[in-house]
């Protein structure tokens, strides 16, 4: 990230989109509606095998990212970033401000293949819209990576992007790169062993200390704003090992396994509708300050 003055070692990736790439190269295909169904379609044996091959198709840039991730995302570390972002008095802007300037970030990938951080938010926006999915959905869509403005404001890469996990109990093996967790200081807190950790078997995921990221974020500034199934859309849409993998199902409670399908039906916009026809951000602003302004007040708390 150019923009970025971040020591080298927390900037292994040359664009955010490498992540995103990753998440292609191990999700090729959107998931069946059986595939939706909990329980249905888990062969560990055949998951272990697979992972085993993303790991070593994986470019050395989003390897080393894993590796920072894995390694400093700590209980401690997901906790103290939610005391100092969500109080929320960083700014106000209007959502439209936020995309404005999310797009000065920089990544040092070709400008000319790679889509700019707007161009994603318009590319799944319009893929919604075009699917006539109801307008909150679009906006949310619009909305899902806004949070990466923590990389503006100093968050290196590893503490803004990649798989979400819980901290504060066990590691799940279907997180990817899970042997990296072995420079985790959290693998060697007793408190944290067993499946629940600190937990309550079924608590929920409201109550689930995640790794942090730009979910976290995104939904803390839209919470008051969007109905709950964009708001699971925005929370959880990085948290492959719960929505891809199935994990979790100890820490979930009757909420989360109704939204689960909401996080499931999104991740396809996010993930499949990435082309290099680039959306035309002048032309659409006025149908999205509409959209926004239907929702959200003229400026909210960032
Ligand atoms: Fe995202
Ligand atoms: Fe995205």
């Amino acid at each position: 990230m150019s923009i970025l003055t971040a020591p080298e070692s927390n900037t292994p990736l040359q664009s955010l989109d490498e992540v995103e790439d990753f998440y292609k190269q191990r999700y090729p295909q959107p998931m069946t509606e059986e595939q939706k169904k909990p329980s249905v379609g888990t062969d560990p044996e055949k998951k272990v095998t697979e992972f085993r091959n993303y790991e070593a198709d994986a470019r050395p840039t989003v390897r080393e990212f894993y590796r920072l991730n894995h390694a400093h995302q700590t209980y401690e570390f997901a906790l103290a970033k939610r005391k100092e972002y969500l109080g929320l008095n960083r700014r106000q802007m209007s959502i439209w401000e936020a995309a404005e300037y999310l797009n000065q970030l920089v990544d040092d990938s070709d400008p000319d293949t790679d889509l700019s951080q707007l161009e994603h938010l318009l590319q799944t926006a319009e893929h919604l819209r075009a699917d006539g999915k109801p307008r909150w959905m679009i906006l949310t869509g619009f909305v899902h990576d806004l949070g990466k403005i923590l990389c503006l404001w100093g968050e290196p890469q590893w503490a803004v992007v990649g798989d979400t996990f819980p901290t504060g109990c066990a590691y799940s093996q279907k997180i990817v790169f899970p042997r990296f967790f072995d420079a985790n200081p959290d693998s060697r807190d007793v408190r944290f062993q067993s499946t629940n950790g600190i937990y309550e078997e079924g608590c929920g995921l409201d109550a689930v200390n995640l790794s942090w990221g730009h979910d976290e974020y995104i939904y803390n500034v839209c919470k008051d704003y969007l109905p709950m199934e964009g708001l699971y859309m925005l929370r959880y849409h990085s948290f492959y090992p719960w929505h891809r993998e199935g994990e979790y199902g100890h820490l979930l409670n009757a909420q989360d396994r109704k939204h689960l399908k909401d996080v499931q039906d999104f991740n396809p916009y996010d993930l499949y509708t990435k082309s290099h026809a680039k959306p035309d951000a002048m032309a659409l602003r006025p149908y999205y300050e509409d959209l926004i302004s239907e929702f959200f007040p003229a400026k909210v708390r960032w």
